[in-house]
């Protein structure tokens, strides 16, 4: 197969859809890959690096497109990608579809097969193609807490590891789940005390048998946040409900109960946060204050770290890839469950049934 690689164009995004390793067994498969001039730059990976792997550079974005059987990247195509998408053609991409109708047009428009990264989903229900940027922002959020709790930033002053003589600082963690336990492992690494809380017992018994003493775990219920909102010096927000918006488990009144300089960091952003006052932010502006607290959300934070966040997302999108590639799609998918949940457009019709309820269709429209 002819393999894509694109550079991405979205603002501020830095990732790429495959390293110099992909290509590396990509054309070991006896495929062959196209890299556009400068796709890997923003993730340390240079032309030369692609073409010792045994990929072919091309200058502009329009040949790679024009030339490619399979075009794999990482964020949605935007506006000026539409016309260059072919029909038929393979994209291997986040998409987040229910989020635009614009881009669900566009691709069945454009006819081609859409397979999304969000909704490859394994035999346990877990999506692996999200997992890794969960893992990022998760560990990431206690190093964006810890800078914004110093007090040049109106954090609170607090030192989160502590000194001899002197207590650590404390981190509340919503959310046991992949972010919640990245930033409680992070938090604890630096010698935080760290309060994790969850509804979900199974995760909670988890976290008790794999952290050190110093994590602990309680039930998430509003008695319960109430009081810990009180002496907890860093609250991170990892709360998710499949589907739908993050519940607000901190509104507006309890902003009042925290001591001033308490900063939060709303991992959840992107499914509308699990604090009241949360509204997305960027990485050029990160941070608001509302009574005293710092509020940290930005929305795609894994973009700050793009060596590591393409690498992590690479890892696991690469044997999905290969797959496609030695396969063709129709015989990949329909040999791998979990592939098959991916595919979201094809030629044309909807096939996830989830876009058409998102925007009230009742058949596709083109
Ligand atoms: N901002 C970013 O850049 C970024 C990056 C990656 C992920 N995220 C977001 O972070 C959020 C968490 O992702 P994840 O992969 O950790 O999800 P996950 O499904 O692994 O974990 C979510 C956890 O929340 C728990 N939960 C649900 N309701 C709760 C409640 N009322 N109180 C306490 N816990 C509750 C669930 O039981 C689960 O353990 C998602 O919204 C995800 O989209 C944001």
């Amino acid at each position: 197969m002819i393999v894509g690689i694109p550079k991405e164009i979205k603002n501020n995004e830095s990732r790429v859809g495959m390293t110099p390793a992909g290509v590396f067994e990509l054309v070991k498969n006896n495929h062959k890959v196209y890299v556009q001039s400068d796709a890997g730059e923003g993730s340390g990976f240079f032309n030369q690096d692609y073409q010792q792997a045994g990929a072919i550079i091309l200058d502009t974005i329009g040949q790679v497109y024009a030339m490619s059987e399979m075009i794999v990247k990482v964020k949605e195509p935007i506006e000026e990608e539409y016309d260059l998408i072919q029909k038929g053609q393979i994209l291997f991409t986040y998409f987040h579809f229910a989020s635009s109708e614009v881009l669900t047009k566009a691709m069945i428009r454009q006819k081609a097969i859409c397979i999304a990264y969000e909704t490859v989903e394994d035999e346990e229900g877990t999506l692996p193609l999200l997992t890794p940027m969960s893992e990022v922002a998760g560990r990431m959020a206690i190093q964006q807490g810890a800078k914004y709790l110093e007090k040049p930033v109106k954090g609170r002053g607090v030192l989160l590891g502590g000194v001899p003589g002197v207590a650590p600082g404390k981190v509340l963690v919503l959310g046991a789940g992949v972010v919640g336990i990245q930033a409680a492992k992070m938090a604890a690494g630096l010698g935080a005390h760290v309060t994790i809380l969850d509804i979900n017992m199974k995760r909670l018994r988890y976290v008790n048998d794999v952290m050190p003493p110093h994590v602990v775990t309680e039930f998430s219920n509003e008695f319960n946040i109430r009081r810990l909102i009180k002496t907890h010096d860093l609250i991170i927000g990892g709360v998710l409900l499949k589907g739908a918006k993050a519940p607000n488990l901190i509104t507006r009144d309890m902003l009042k109960e925290m001591r001033p300089g308490t900063v939060i960091v709303d991992v959840a952003v992107d499914q509308g946060g699990c604090v009241e006052t949360t509204k997305p932010t960027t990485h050029e502006d990160p941070i608001y204050i509302i009574d005293d607290v710092v509020h940290y959300s930005v929305a795609n934070m894994p973009g700050a770290v793009p060596y590591t966040s393409t690498m992590a997302l690479t890892n696991v999108t690469l044997p999905y890839a290969l797959k496609l590639a030695n396969l063709g799609w129709e015989a990949a998918c329909a040999k791998d469950a979990s592939l098959n949940k991916g595919l979201n457009i094809v030629e044309g019709k909807v096939v996830y049934q989830e876009i058409i309820e998102a925007f009230g269709w009742e058949e596709v429209v083109a």
